[in-house]
């Protein structure tokens, strides 16, 4: 069954393979990332694997409060329902408590 998946962290990395294989097996996924040109990128060629799903990108600094809300709230308009989402870059992004 076809999914919806957001991966974050996916410019680069784990998350990007992560990507490339959810796409390949005809997931859609929604990439982000802080880096608009990387993320511009990484959709064109994702969007080009034989057979893929669809592909969209959303840009946010997830170590920022209000930029986590605004992806949630950006994500949440164009899906009734988001399948899975993986977060990749826990190390970085994540502020102690
Ligand atoms: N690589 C490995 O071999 C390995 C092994 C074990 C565990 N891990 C763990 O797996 C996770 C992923 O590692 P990785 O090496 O694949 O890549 P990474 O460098 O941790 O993450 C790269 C991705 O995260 C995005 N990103 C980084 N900081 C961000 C922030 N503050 N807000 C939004 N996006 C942010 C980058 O987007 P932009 O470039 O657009 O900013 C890029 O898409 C990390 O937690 C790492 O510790 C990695």
């Amino acid at each position: 069954m076809q999914k919806t998946i957001l991966i974050t962290g996916s410019t680069y990395g784990i998350g990007l393979e992560t990507a490339r294989m959810l796409v390949s097996l005809g997931h859609n996924v929604l990439l982000h990332g802080r880096n608009p040109a990387k993320l511009k990128e990484v959709e064109k060629t994702l969007s080009a694997l034989p057979d893929g799903g669809r592909v969209e990108s959303y840009m946010s600094d997830l170590s920022r409060m209000a930029d986590v809300e605004e992806l949630a709230k950006a994500v949440a308009e164009w899906h009734v329902k988001l399948d899975e989402y993986i977060l990749e870059i826990l190390n970085e992004a994540a502020q102690p408590l």
